[in-house]
């Protein structure tokens, strides 16, 4: 779960040109602004939206970024997958690792089947870690969503329950 000293690393997104754009933390947030986003990570599961979680070092135990399964679709068996790495810990695999993580995790909730990630063609670094992590992709969703006002084509990648 998040802590509110984790505000800092929420604070080093924000300064991330991209994740701005594909959640509500305010680009180059304040501390204020970050401290409320990570207060409001801590309302999913509370509000039934699904489950934010803060990636820890396991060594250091210090935030390097977030991860969330969002479960507005569990009553179909399906949930969607989020993630971010802070600028300062990208490049040794955060991500995929925190993915095995969440897939731990959802395998937990007896209606999960399907875990569904939605990744830009262009984000080669999402579908390497998405793809690391076992994730399967299955096609190009074109004109899927809006995106800084733009409407983007989306990959669907997913991880399926073993049975
Ligand atoms: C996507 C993100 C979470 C990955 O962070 P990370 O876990 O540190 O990922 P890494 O830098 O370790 O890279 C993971 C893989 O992608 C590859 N990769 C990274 N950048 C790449 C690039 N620009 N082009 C091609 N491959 C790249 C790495 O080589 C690695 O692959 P490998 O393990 O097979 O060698 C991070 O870039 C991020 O937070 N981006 C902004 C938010 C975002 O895009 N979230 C996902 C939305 S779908």
């Amino acid at each position: 779960m998040f802590r509110d000293e984790d505000a800092t690393m929420a604070m080093e997104l924000a300064a991330d040109p991209y994740v701005p754009t594909v959640g509500t933390l305010p680009a180059n947030a304040s501390q204020g602004e970050a401290l409320a986003w990570v207060q409001r990570q801590r309302q999913h599961h509370i509000r039934g939206t699904g489950f934010a979680f803060s990636i820890a070092d396991s060594e250091s135990d210090r935030c390097l970024g977030q991860i969330g399964l969002f479960t507005r679709e569990l009553g179909k068996g399906r949930a969607q997958a989020g993630y971010a790495v802070s600028p300062a810990a990208r490049g040794r695999g955060v991500a995929a690792g925190a993915l095995l993580g969440l897939l731990d995790f959802g395998w937990t909730i007896p209606e999960l089947h399907r875990v569904e990630l939605y990744i830009e063609p262009w984000n080669s670094a999402s579908v390497r870690s998405a793809e690391n992590a076992g994730f399967t992709r299955e096609g190009l969703l074109r004109g899927h969503q809006e995106i800084a006002g733009v409407r983007r084509d989306m990959l669907i990648f997913a991880a399926l329950r073993e049975v």
